[in-house]
């Protein structure tokens, strides 16, 4: 491990867990999102030393053999395309569901806003973690 290298790119490089993503590698768009001891955080921000026997889950914890009901909710909502934002709104999205539990989907889109994607509009990501946290559909 080098002193000056990030968290992603020590789970990239060093780990092999290339299901966390680099985009802007300036701490914007929330592609590199981790749990840093259960708390969402953007891995390109963060060196890695300073992780030194903290716990870090990635995207790649999230299923074992079958997809988790959040993963199974994106793929069924349509919110995934091209893929590049997706294991960091899954992330962000674990974290919420276990602590704040947004109670409306304008709730769940503030939360959300450290997240980009370039690809759905966001409202089909906003249906796979509203329905997974059993919010109201909204009205179309
Ligand atoms: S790559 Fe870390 S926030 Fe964009
Ligand atoms: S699905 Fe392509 S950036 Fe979000």
């Amino acid at each position: 491990m080098r002193a000056d290298q990030t968290l992603v790119q020590f789970l990239r490089e060093e780990k092999r867990l290339t299901g966390t993503h680099i985009g802007c590698d300036t701490v914007s768009c929330g592609a590199c999102t981790v749990l840093l001891n259960g708390q969402a955080v953007k891995s390109c921000s963060v060196l890695a030393v300073q992780c030194d026997g903290a716990r870090v889950d990635t995207v790649e914890g999230l299923c074992d053999q079958e997809l988790s009901p959040l993963q199974q909710a994106f793929r069924e909502c349509f919110a995934v395309q091209c893929g590049f934002c997706t294991p960091g709104f899954l992330m962000t999205a674990c974290e919420l569901m276990r602590t704040v539990k947004p109670k409306s989907r304008q709730e769940l889109a503030v939360q959300l806003a450290g997240n980009y994607c370039r690809c759905t509009g966001y409202q089909p990501i906003l249906d796979a973690i509203g329905r997974v946290l059993a919010l109201p559909s909204p009205s179309r």
